[in-house]
């Protein structure tokens, strides 16, 4: 897979060398170009802002350089006979929700592009431009905002690279994840233990030892349950009854849920008629 990413910043990119995503690199699994906006500007302060058309705060990206920067990678693309045109992915606040499903989608994809903008984002012309001959993509990481878009592509980089085939070292590393699609019905994962079985008096759960797969399963599950229960009821309440097992259902009741209408509801939710 091919990634661009087109930004002020490119010393903020430095982490996409370490760890999983730069391994991946050093494999060649992952073709990553980090390129810095301002070779695409022609004056003496390489000027890549403006004051926003209308009034109001801050400051907003041109778009003359990202639209030669652009026009650049498709058009040395092209001349390098490469086929595929890249999916153009735009960090912005008032994006759609970044989620596993879409780190799927993308990690299928030949070539991504990423545009973090500082300031107040990038003049809207950019995206309307691109929009109207590739697969545009503006997405959020979260609901808060930050200083600019290259964290948010540092997250989406490694949330897309571990899902390439041979990047992960074991196979069923994310076949649990939490949010991975159809695995463990959208629970969140539970907690996890390793050596020593006792470490400050702190003993690791009896069953995890036991040596027994259905009641080692058993607890995983409950345990996904009541944390998701806990830290994201409105993940359990989009799952339907007929969709959990006896021992999940009875497990949610003794949490304090009520089940009604074909689903859970959280202690506390319902309104007694
Ligand atoms: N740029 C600033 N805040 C962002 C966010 N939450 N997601 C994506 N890009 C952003």
């Amino acid at each position: 897979m091919r990634l661009d990413v087109i930004t002020i910043f490119p010393e903020y990119l430095a982490p996409l060398d370490l760890s999983l995503v730069g391994k991946a690199r050093e494999r060649g699994q992952l073709d990553v170009r980090v390129h810095d906006l301002r070779q695409w500007t022609h004056d003496r302060h390489h000027t890549v802002d403006d004051t926003p058309y209308g009034g109001g705060p801050g400051m907003v990206m041109k778009p003359e350089p990202w639209g030669e920067a652009l026009d650049q990678l498709l058009d040395g693309a092209r001349a390098e006979g490469r086929a595929e045109e890249p999916t153009l992915v735009v960090p912005t606040p008032s994006g759609a929700p970044f989620t596993q499903e879409l780190a799927v989608e993308l990690s299928g994809r030949p070539w991504l592009v990423f545009t973090p903008a500082r300031y107040e984002g990038i003049d809207r012309r950019v995206v309307e431009e691109y929009a109207s001959r590739l697969n545009v993509r503006e997405v959020s990481i979260g609901d808060y905002v930050l200083a600019g878009g290259e964290a948010p592509v540092l997250v989406m980089v490694e949330a897309v690279a571990r899902l390439l085939p041979g990047v992960l070292g074991n196979a069923e590393s994310h076949r649990d994840d939490s949010f991975a699609p159809g695995a463990m019905e959208r629970l969140l994962e539970g907690p996890v233990y390793t050596k020593p079985p006792s470490w400050r008096e702190r003993d690791v759960p009896e069953v995890l030892l036991s040596g027994h797969h259905g009641r080692v399963a058993r607890w995983r599950r409950d345990q996904a349950l009541a944390r998701t229960a806990s830290h994201r009821p409105d993940l359990l309440a989009g799952i339907g009854s007929a969709e959990l097992d006896r021992a999940d259902r009875e497990k949610l009741c003794e949490l304090g849920w009520v089940e009604s209408d074909g689903r859970f509801w959280p202690p506390g939710d319902r309104v007694e008629e």
